[in-house]
């Protein structure tokens, strides 16, 4: 069914049922050993065989994603024809539409060309994924950049790809497109917090970049330096305190349920909107990455988006402990003990180790205020994350086997994949201290583990609870199958993901 373009940020989305007049560059499926849809084969013919001639000549097999470009083809009124492998047809999921309209994307996101067509007819129509909106998607997720400081493009920087018509016979695409959408939207706000810098993204600005999420239907609740005051946020505070920028905690809610679900799944994110490290400050070398020490926050928000956009049958509150740490004459020293709003003290060693000092008070406020069955933290918490699981996977650390399972199937199912690490006394013994209740950091090894276990003492009995160390998946140094380089987006279709399969109502 052909329906309206729907404008999608710069990128216009179509689906249609037949191919359209105006000038475009053309794209058709490739299977496995060079098979063709019908409409490859007619283009093949029109062109005196060209198209195989250039699949052999490239030695191109129908490999998932890999493209197979012809310049000015010969007998086809279009400027390029692409042929784009998509494997075995039974093993095309939904990742594997998504890498292929993001291959598409990314090839011709600046190549001069402003209309694509892919010609997705002929492909199996019962198969149990809808390859037009999934494709529709990861054109999307592959296109978004953050372009708002390059105010000095050439013309041949500049992106030109705006419009992209995908021909399709499925009643369904629709439909699921619409769902799509509505992840990708709440990756775009993620990426985009973490992509702004510090002195335009900082705890107040956070805030403000969130609120049109009420149009959506969310209720916001923000509290301010004086309100966590006399909750006794001792230990949020004392990272906040040597900043010039006042601290926030942002409370997103969103009741899809009509209020027939009373227990809320509750969502933590670490917001430093820069971490200098305090006064146990950073190297200089690398520092400027601290600017998106926000993604855990960053996620929560964009989740909250998502769900909030596809109107989601579930009760989910996300949490956003906003704050910059800073050295300053004002700023903690180590060694002082802070008091965090469960009452527990806390020595701090390191002022570096913050997360963990904003998280907690964070913790105790939403199980305090919302009585969550579940909590999933996200944090962006140690660099010992990234030296264990580098770029591929998040950490994760739980107090409850069926919600680690969740999360690893959830992980698995949208592509922000997690492992699973171990928590026990032995490693909580580690950040007992002489002085206080606790002390922020436990010796060097094992330092993913020891900052959950300090996590774990903040939550209370009978309380689900993961924490997902996300360091290693918020940055990307080099572009990915569904990013450029910079803000990946990582966390928000994993909760969305996660809500989904295991607390929505059907
Ligand atoms: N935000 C950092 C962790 C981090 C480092 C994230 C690099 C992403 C990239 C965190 O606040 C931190 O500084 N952690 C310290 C903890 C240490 C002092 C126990 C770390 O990992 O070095
Ligand atoms: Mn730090
Ligand atoms: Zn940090």
């Amino acid at each position: 069914m052909d329906f309206a373009s729907a404008g999608f940020g710069s990128m216009m989305i179509d689906f249609v049922s037949a191919r359209p007049q105006q000038p475009h560059a053309l794209a058709l499926p490739v299977g496995k050993d060079r098979v063709l849809t019908r409409a490859g084969e007619e283009a093949d013919h029109a062109g005196g065989g060209q198209l195989r001639r250039a699949l052999d000549t490239a030695r191109a097999d129908g490999e998932v994603a890999q493209i197979t470009e012809v310049l000015a083809p010969a007998g086809l009124d279009c400027s390029r024809l692409l042929a784009i492998g998509h494997g075995v047809p039974s093993k095309a999921d939904g990742s594997v539409w998504e890498r292929i309209g993001a291959a598409l994307a990314a090839r011709l996101q600046t190549s001069g060309e402003r209309h694509l067509v892919i010609d997705l007819s002929g492909l199996d129509a019962s198969a149990a994924v809808n390859p037009a909106a999934h494709v529709a998607f990861g054109v999307l997720l592959r296109s978004w950049r953050h372009d708002v400081y390059r105010t000095r493009l050439s013309e041949r920087q500049k992106p030109t790809l705006e419009q992209i018509t995908i021909v399709d016979q499925r009643a369904d695409t629709a439909e699921v497109f619409q769902r799509l959408r509505a992840t990708a939207e709440g990756v775009f706000l993620t990426r985009t917090l973490v992509s702004e810098p510090a002195n335009i993204v900082y705890p107040e600005t956070f805030v403000d970049r969130c609120s049109h999420l009420a149009e959506l239907g969310v209720e916001i609740t923000v509290l301010g330096q004086e309100e966590m005051e006399a909750l006794g946020m001792g230990a949020l505070l004392g990272v906040s305190q040597g900043s010039s920028r006042p601290p926030r905690l942002l409370a997103m809610r969103w009741d899809g349920t009509g209020g027939a679900v009373k227990t809320p799944v509750a969502l933590v994110g670490k917001g430093v909107t820069f971490d200098t490290g305090g006064i146990s400050i950073k190297p200089a070398a690398g520092m400027e990455d601290m600017k998106w020490d926000m993604g855990g926050a960053g996620a929560v928000a964009g989740a909250m988006k998502a769900l909030a956009m596809r109107k989601a049958r579930a009760h989910v509150i996300g949490i956003c402990g906003l704050v910059e740490n800073m050295p300053d004459g004002n700023a903690q020293r180590p060694g002082d003990v802070v008091t965090t709003m469960s009452g527990q003290t806390v020595e701090v060693i390191n002022t570096d180790a913050e997360g963990r000092l904003v998280l907690c008070d964070a913790l105790t406020w939403v199980q305090r205020n919302y009585k969550p069955g579940v909590i999933v933290d996200l944090a962006t918490l140690t660099g010992a994350m990234i030296i264990s699981l580098g770029h591929e996977y998040g950490g994760l650390f739980t107090n409850d086997d069926d919600l680690g399972q969740q999360l690893l199937a959830a992980g698995r199912a949208s592509g922000d994949q997690l492992w699973q690490f171990p928590l026990g006394d032995a490693y909580d013994k580690l950040i007992d201290s002489p002085i206080a209740d606790m002390k922020n950091v436990g010796p060097r090894y094992g330092g993913s583990i020891t900052a959950a276990q300090f996590l774990k003492r903040f939550v209370e009995d009978g309380v689900k609870w993961a924490h997902l160390d996300i360091a290693g998946m918020v940055w990307a140094a080099k572009p990915g199958p569904l990013w450029d380089k910079g803000a990946t987006g990582y966390g928000v279709r994993l909760l969305d993901q996660f809500i989904a399969a295991n607390h929505e109502l059907g």
